[in-house]
């Protein structure tokens, strides 16, 4: 018999939550910060994505002492060594939107002619009392305006190596065919189940 399996999702973001619900296996059901009449804002402190992908998880489970896994995400670009990465969400300060993250990047490389980028996702997850972590990767380019209407955050300037659409331009399906985060949450389902 499968086994069923009750995980929260430490997440406010319901564009991952979205993505995610569409990958997941029936047997495993995500119980959202939603669900749970949860808003508070988990600090992000840490300084690499590994580290706020764990501190969310462990944040959760204390609060909740059940199965969880947090997503953390960053965009990393060549020639901006590595730029925005752990500070993607809040590259053009703590106030800003999207667009304010995505015009100081476009700015920030408007000179440069290596436009390569990659979106890294490390998810954490606590089960049975252990972690883990599970790293997603897609490579590909930062282009020169946004297109697209499809998705969130930089979604619409990265556009996936050997594709010609941007991510913004494409399905969540489609997205969640390469994507650094489907990558991440399939490593973590192979585990579970
Ligand atoms: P975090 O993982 O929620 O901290 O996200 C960091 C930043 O990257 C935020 O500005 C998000 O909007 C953005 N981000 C996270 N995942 C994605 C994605 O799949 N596509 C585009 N932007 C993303």
């Amino acid at each position: 018999m499968i086994k069923h399996i009750d995980l929260i999702f430490a997440t406010g973001n319901q564009n991952k939550l979205l993505e995610i619900n569409k990958i997941i296996p029936n047997n495993v059901k995500i119980i959202s910060l939603k669900d749970l009449k949860f808003s508070d804002d988990i600090p992000e402190n840490e300084n690499t994505i590994e580290g706020n992908a764990i501190y969310k998880a462990k944040y959760i489970y204390n609060k909740f002492n059940t199965n969880v896994f947090s997503d953390d995400t960053g965009l990393e670009v060549e020639a901006l060594n590595g730029e925005p990465g752990v500070y993607s969400a809040r590259y053009a300060g703590e106030a800003c939107d999207s667009n304010d993250n995505i015009n100081k990047l476009l700015k920030k490389l408007k000179k440069k002619k290596n436009r390569s980028a990659r979106f890294k996702t490390i998810i954490a997850l606590i089960i049975k009392n252990k972690i883990h972590t599970f790293e997603g990767i897609i490579n590909g380019e930062i282009l020169k305006n946004p297109i697209g209407e499809n998705g969130f955050g930089y979604d619409s300037i990265f556009r996936p190596a050997g594709y010609s659409k941007s991510f913004a331009e494409l399905s969540i399906n489609e997205k969640n065919i390469i994507s650094h985060r489907s990558l991440a949450i399939k490593k973590l389902i192979k585990i579970i189940s």
